[in-house]
């Protein structure tokens, strides 16, 4: 909008309020994360803007009725599912992705029936070392009564009061050098009130830590320091586990999980365990941990949305993204130079975890969306196809929205706009005043509505 005079632009969400994994990923006691709400509420302030909620593409419209309106179309649409282990015992009761709780905690309406058996037992396991397992043990550990001062779900709050889980093994396939967490992460566990840590095995880091680059030795002088709680003074007690992969989860004949076995890993004979990048081979040894709950966070999925093969993409099921130029184009064979060499799907373009995977922050994420929006910019003005274009004319109809509404409408689906979310947010804030907290998020699709009488 900034670079584009006049350019008008239509923002679909499947659900009637907005920001993604900023409201339904980020943690709820992380609510300074939360600010780049603000930057985002200043972008639909613009009478160039529309916010279209509660309209899910390619369920409630169709991709291909959508194209003859658009002379571009975006898509960042985040990554829906997660990978699974593919192990024995995965699916028994007990297992939960991280994303479900995560959805859960955050009052993602999808997940709200979730209830995690948080009283079951003592013992959690974690398995996959990045920065959504941290956010699941710290949620496990907290204090309730920290965080029910922030903007978690009621549900989530009575259930972790009921939490019995003492132990919390966060459990990675490769070294502390290679976790993927980040320090601010690992030193807010470290911090939490009377939960310690239980000391690593000091042979994992090279005798100087100093050797080490420098993002990799400040996590390590974190992660050596350990916590101000100790473990014989300490209830609850959180770990690092390393080169341990899973392998089958086993249960106590109930159908409920009872415990995690994993295969012991060693480094590469060729690997340096001390390369953020190094690899590892299994072992003989397989070891057995106890746990009455278990999580698997080993990563988000994206998956293709309903249609795109209408437009001309292939989706890449192997990598989980949008075939893309690496700048945002969406890219397929059958429109490259030759065979080998794909090439640009006119008018389509990509951006945030369906381009790149579902990995970064939200800096990162944005920094890729000014990208792939500065190549829309780019093409633009060079004089490039876009969709609908036959011989240098647009054969679109140039009418975006209004002309798409008509259709959503004879679906029987409520869109709903920017002013329809405020009245929501505002009902949220006045259920949140009343618990003391910033907001209490409606937990279902159909709550949302019903503040707006539909
Ligand atoms: C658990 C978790 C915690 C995180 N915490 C932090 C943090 O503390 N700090 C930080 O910097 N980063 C954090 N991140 C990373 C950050 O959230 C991501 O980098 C960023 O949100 C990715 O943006 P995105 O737009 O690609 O996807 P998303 O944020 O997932 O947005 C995609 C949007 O598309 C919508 N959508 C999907 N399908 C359709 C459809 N068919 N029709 C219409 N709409 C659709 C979704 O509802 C969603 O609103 C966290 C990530 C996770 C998973
Ligand atoms: N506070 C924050 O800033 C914050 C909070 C949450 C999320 N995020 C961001 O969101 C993104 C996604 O986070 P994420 O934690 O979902 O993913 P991630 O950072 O990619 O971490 C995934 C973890 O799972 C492991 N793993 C993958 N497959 C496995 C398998 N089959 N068996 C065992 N372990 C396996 C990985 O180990 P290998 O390395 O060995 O593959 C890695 O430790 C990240 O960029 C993260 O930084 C940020």
């Amino acid at each position: 909008m900034k670079k584009i005079q006049n350019a008008v632009v239509d923002m679909y969400e499947q659900l009637p309020v907005p920001y993604g994994l900023v409201r339904f990923g980020v943690a709820p006691d992380h609510p300074d994360v939360k600010k780049c709400e603000a930057t985002f509420e200043e972008v639909a302030e613009s009478p160039r803007f529309n916010y279209i909620g509660n309209v899910k593409v390619g369920v409630d419209v169709q991709l291909a009725a959508m194209k003859p309106h658009y002379d571009a179309m975006l898509f960042s649409y985040g990554a829906s599912q997660d990978r699974k282990l593919g192990i024995p015992g995965e699916d028994l009761a007990g297992v939960f992705s991280a994303r479900e709780f995560v959805g859960w905690y955050n009052g993602l309406p999808q997940f709200q029936g979730l209830a995690p058996d948080l009283d079951a037992g003592d013992q959690a396991v974690i398995i996959g070392q990045g920065n959504v397992a941290l956010d699941v043990a710290r949620m496990l550990l907290t204090p309730v009564d920290v965080l029910k001062k922030t903007d978690i779900t009621e549900q989530a709050l009575q259930t972790l009061a009921k939490c019995r889980i003492k132990s919390v093994k966060v459990v990675g396939r490769r070294g502390p050098i290679q976790a993927a967490f980040t320090i601010k992460e690992a030193r807010e566990l470290m911090h939490i009130d009377k939960v310690a840590f239980e000391p690593i095995d000091r042979s994992l880091y090279p005798p100087d830590i100093k050797t080490l680059p420098r993002i990799q030795k400040r996590i390590g002088e974190v992660i050596l320091k350990g916590s101000k709680a100790s473990v014989d003074e300490s209830e609850k007690t959180w770990a690092l586990e390393f080169l341990k992969a899973p392998r089958s989860v086993g249960s106590s004949g109930s159908g409920h999980i009872s415990s995690v076995t994993f295969t012991h890993q060693a480094f590469a004979p060729s690997a340096n365990p001390f390369d953020k990048s190094a690899s590892v081979v299994p072992t003989e040894t397989t070891s057995i941990l106890p746990a009455a709950i278990a999580f698997r966070s080993v990563g988000y999925k994206s998956t293709a949305l309903p249609g795109l093969s209408d437009l001309g993409i292939l989706f890449d099921d192997r990598l989980g993204i949008i075939p893309n130029d690496v700048y945002g184009r969406v890219i397929t064979p059958s429109r490259g130079p030759g065979p080998l060499t794909a090439g640009h799907v006119p008018g389509l373009y990509c951006a945030g975890w369906v381009k790149r995977g579902p990995t970064g922050v939200i800096a990162s994420t944005m920094e890729d969306a000014f990208a792939s929006a500065d190549v829309i910019v780019e093409d633009w003005y060079s004089g490039v196809p876009f969709s609908n274009s036959l011989q240098g004319v647009s054969s679109g109809t140039g009418q975006g929205w209004d002309a798409v509404k008509p259709q959503v409408i004879a679906k029987g689906v409520k869109p709903l706009s920017w002013s329809d979310w405020k009245a929501i947010d505002e009902a949220e804030r006045t259920r949140g005043k009343k618990l003391g907290k910033e907001r209490e998020k409606f937990g279902s699709v159909a709550e949302m509505l019903q503040v707006l009488g539909v």
